[in-house]
């Protein structure tokens, strides 16, 4: 049975701070951010938004659009790191918003849950839900699946310029119009780490920062790696001599925690991929030095990050493959589109991977690409840690879906926030009642109960 998305809808919160402004204000060269990790503007959100506001403002949005009544869901999953309760689900925030447009009680045959697993918890919950369609339980519904998140890191620590907010809503059922998913390919790597944590009552995480980024591509791809053997072994891709899985696939969508991960992580799985054939002596040549070797190439990733020389040359080798003809062909044909909206948004934890999705969609197309047939490869990372790959193949319908996509107008009108405007948000100096921006045709929170018999209690309105 055919299953995947048939459409999505993008949030994002009009507040920013523009990269060059954090940079001086942080006393970084604004190169750092804006070069060395493709940052240019993170989305904030406003005094009377959280993330349960955003993923109900994304939901709202795509039904609006496909013009879908409660009657026409099944399925609303929440995917968020951002958690508002140990107990109380998000989409259960989420519902009782839609519910103030759609009439008390028109979701109570939905049903669903709060899915949790750092930055891969959405993949998960796509999975999950496309396998209830594929299981005949939908009865003709869709299920909706929405990954909504703030990504918030201390002031003043290195992960504060990779932050950002905003939520993706996507539509899953069985007559895809936008993409459909590859069966039986999906493939996960998964290990107990401590790359990026948020211990219960801590609003930030504990991050360490090189260490997660070298984390992130391990655990890519050992996925990948199973990907292949999936992709091979149900005859989905059959690589001649000398070719490699990522000959066979046309767009890769990675999750973005800052848009140049994407090229890092590029870079690392072409050169996995890549080592393997024919083609890597003529590379080697381009490069002009050896790829280099760990001093203890089966030591940890505390040792190999320790070994200074190795992270030197190896630096060194990255920047000059990454300037060959054969690199930089594949990173404008498959990745470049994907890390565009990245640069204007930041990260969005659950949700990184899914704008780097829409990003593509939207630039190729304007781009004049011919979509139709082109499969997308998807790779998700969550810290703790696991990655999740997996693919699919744009449908012939996919331009209904994609033809009136355009970030730029979605965002609005956005304001650029002063130092003291974002650390004052920052630092929860604000409450809902002091918004720094009026909302429209939006959902925005009101309160939050102190009391008591009350305390936690979100209260929420649509803003007309
Ligand atoms: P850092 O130590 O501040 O930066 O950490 P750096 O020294 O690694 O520099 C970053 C890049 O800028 C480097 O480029 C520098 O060369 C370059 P690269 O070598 O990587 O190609 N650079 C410059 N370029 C031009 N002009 C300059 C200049 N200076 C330096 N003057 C880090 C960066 C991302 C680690 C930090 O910001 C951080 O800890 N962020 C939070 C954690 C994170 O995002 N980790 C990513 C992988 S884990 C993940 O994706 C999961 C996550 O989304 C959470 C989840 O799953 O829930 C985070």
């Amino acid at each position: 049975m055919a299953v995947g998305i048939d459409d999505l809808s993008l949030y994002v919160p009009r507040l920013y701070v523009d990269a060059e402004d954090f940079a001086n204000a942080r006393g970084i060269d604004a190169a750092k951010l804006q070069r060395g990790l493709g940052i240019e503007q993170m989305a904030i959100v406003d005094a009377n938004q959280d993330p349960a506001c955003l993923a109900a403002n994304a939901c709202l949005q795509v039904m609006q659009k496909n013009k879908l009544s409660p009657e026409d869901i099944g399925r609303l999953y929440v995917a968020t790191e951002s958690a508002l309760d140990e107990s109380k689900a998000m989409n259960s925030y989420v519902i009782g918003m839609l519910e103030q447009v759609y009439g008390s009680g028109s979701f109570q045959h939905c049903g669903g849950i709060e899915c949790k697993f750092a930055c891969v918890s959405g993949s998960y919950a796509l999975y999950d839900n496309s396998n209830w369609i594929r299981a005949g339980e939908s009865e003709g519904k869709h299920a909706l699946v929405v990954v909504s998140d703030i990504a918030k890191y201390d002031l003043g620590s290195s992960g504060e310029v990779t932050q950002g907010a905003g939520a993706v809503a996507m539509l899953l059922n069985d007559s895809p119009r936008l993409l459909e998913f590859d069966p039986k390919v999906t493939s996960t790597s998964i290990k107990n780490e401590y790359d990026f944590y948020r211990p219960f009552g801590k609003e930030t995480p504990i991050v360490h920062g090189q260490y997660s980024n070298m984390l992130y591509l391990i655990q890519v791809k050992n996925a990948l790696v199973d990907y292949e053997r999936k992709a091979v072994a149900t005859n989905l891709i059959k690589p001649k001599d000398g070719e490699t899985i990522l000959d066979y696939i046309d767009y890769i969508n990675m999750h973005l925690p800052y848009s140049n991960m994407g090229k890092k992580a590029l870079a690392y799985l072409v050169r996995h991929e890549w080592r393997k054939t024919p083609r890597w002596t003529k590379i080697i040549q381009s490069v002009g030095m050896d790829e280099p070797v760990p001093k203890d190439p089966r030591g940890t990733i505390e040792s190999v990050l320790a070994d200074t020389e190795f992270m030197q040359k190896d630096a060194e080798f990255t920047k000059r493959f990454a300037k060959t003809e054969e690199y930089q062909d594949v990173y404008e044909s498959k990745v470049a589109s994907s890390l565009l909206a990245s640069r204007m948004i930041g990260n969005l934890y659950t949700a990184s991977l899914y704008l780097g999705f829409r990003s593509t969609l939207e630039f190729e197309f304007q781009k004049g690409v011919d979509l139709e047939g082109k499969r997308f490869g998807f790779a998700s990372y969550g810290s703790g840690s696991s990655a999740m790959v997996f693919s699919g193949v744009i449908m012939p319908e996919y331009k209904e879906a994609v033809k009136d996509m355009n970030i730029e107008v979605e965002l609005g009108q956005r304001k650029k926030l002063s130092l003291d405007e974002y650390e004052q948000i920052h630092e929860n100096k604000l409450t809902p009642d002091q918004p720094l921006l009026n909302a429209q045709k939006e959902f925005i929170l009101v309160d939050i109960g102190t009391k008591p018999e009350s305390r936690g209690e979100r209260r929420y309105r649509f803003a007309e």
